[in-house]
């Protein structure tokens, strides 16, 4: 059986890490804040003192951390950095939500170590990690893909390549974006709703059931109705993501209008404290606003 590495044991990269060890594999972890592996090490996990450590026997390296600056420093860190530990042949899979820019940068540094690219971030969150349906959008060479799957495949419900490295962050950023820009809408909307006097929990109920509502706002929805809040995607990771998205379009073509608006908006709800909420928690902002209008 393959020899993994799980780097980053947040949220995210904590239930990788524990399906893999669920499904037989060697898994070496390594986290910045040592203390946060010790949950897996009592499931088996190896720790390690560095990327570069857990990395050197590793057939698959997976990175999962929070944004470009924290991949770049698990990654490239002139010392501990994971590039300095991979041989040849390994495949490093990065699946972190980052920038295009960035993912294009590190893929070619691994290159030229003689290692494998994949940028592979994926659709879901907490629950889907726990259940094993995570979907995988990855960038990168078909073969490095093949040698992955397997591994990815004991996470995900789905597994899709979509171009070459960098593809994979452009896709999971517009698919961010389209969730965000649907979430700020719907608590603009509930709160007009309440504003026009509304019974909110029986719009919350009807508005699930209409046509236009996807099943993940219809889960949201309920979320905001209820003010249950306890982060799944929390808000500070979906500002992160808009800020690499309107980067992103700013260089190409798109109109990127309606994506700066809700990134102000969910810039406003940190401003406001509320980062560590969840994304329905953006609710509590847009209610402020509205209410101080
Ligand atoms: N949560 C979600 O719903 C979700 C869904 C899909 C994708 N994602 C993406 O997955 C990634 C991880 O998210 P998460 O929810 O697992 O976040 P998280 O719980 O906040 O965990 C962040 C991880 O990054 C590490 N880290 C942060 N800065 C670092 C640095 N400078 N050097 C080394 N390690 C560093 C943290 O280490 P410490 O323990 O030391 O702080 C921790 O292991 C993000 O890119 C996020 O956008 C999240």
């Amino acid at each position: 059986m393959k020899n993994i590495a799980v780097l980053g044991l947040g949220a995210m990269g904590s239930r990788l890490a524990g399906n893999l060890l669920d499904a037989g594999y060697r898994v070496n972890v390594y986290n910045r804040t040592a203390r946060h592996s010790l949950a897996l090490e009592a499931k088996g996990a190896i720790p390690a003192a560095s990327p570069r450590e857990a990395c050197m026997q590793a057939d698959i390296v997976i990175g999962m951390v929070t944004d470009d600056e924290a991949s770049r420093q698990l990654w490239t860190h002139a010392e501990s950095g994971a590039i300095h530990g991979l041989r040849k042949g390994t495949v490093a899979v990065e699946s972190s939500t980052l920038s295009p820019a960035w993912v294009r940068e590190l893929s070619g540094a691994i290159g030229q170590r003689g290692a494998h690219f994949l940028d592979a971030p994926v659709l879901g969150s907490r629950p889907q990690a726990e259940a094993h349906q995570l979907v995988y959008l990855v960038g990168g060479e078909a073969t490095a893909l093949a040698e992955a799957r397997e591994v990815l495949a004991a996470n995900s419900a789905a597994i899709h390549h979509v171009g070459p490295a960098g593809a994979g962050a452009t896709l999971k950023l517009a698919a961010n974006a389209l969730f965000g820009i649907q979430v700020a809408a719907l608590g603009e909307i509930l709160a007009i709703l309440g504003g026009a006097g509304m019974d909110i929990a029986q719009t919350v109920e009807l508005l699930g059931g209409f046509p236009v509502t996807s099943p993940a706002l219809k889960r949201i929805a309920s979320l905001m109705a209820t003010r249950s809040f306890t982060p799944n995607f929390p808000i500070h990771l979906v500002e992160k993501d808009f800020r690499y998205f309107v980067a992103m379009a700013s260089k190409g073509r798109g109109n990127q209008s309606l994506s700066s608006l809700a990134h102000d908006i969910y810039i406003q709800a940190i401003q406001e404290g509320y980062g560590n909420d969840d994304i329905a928690g953006i609710s509590q902002s847009i209610n402020r606003t509205s209410h101080s209008d």
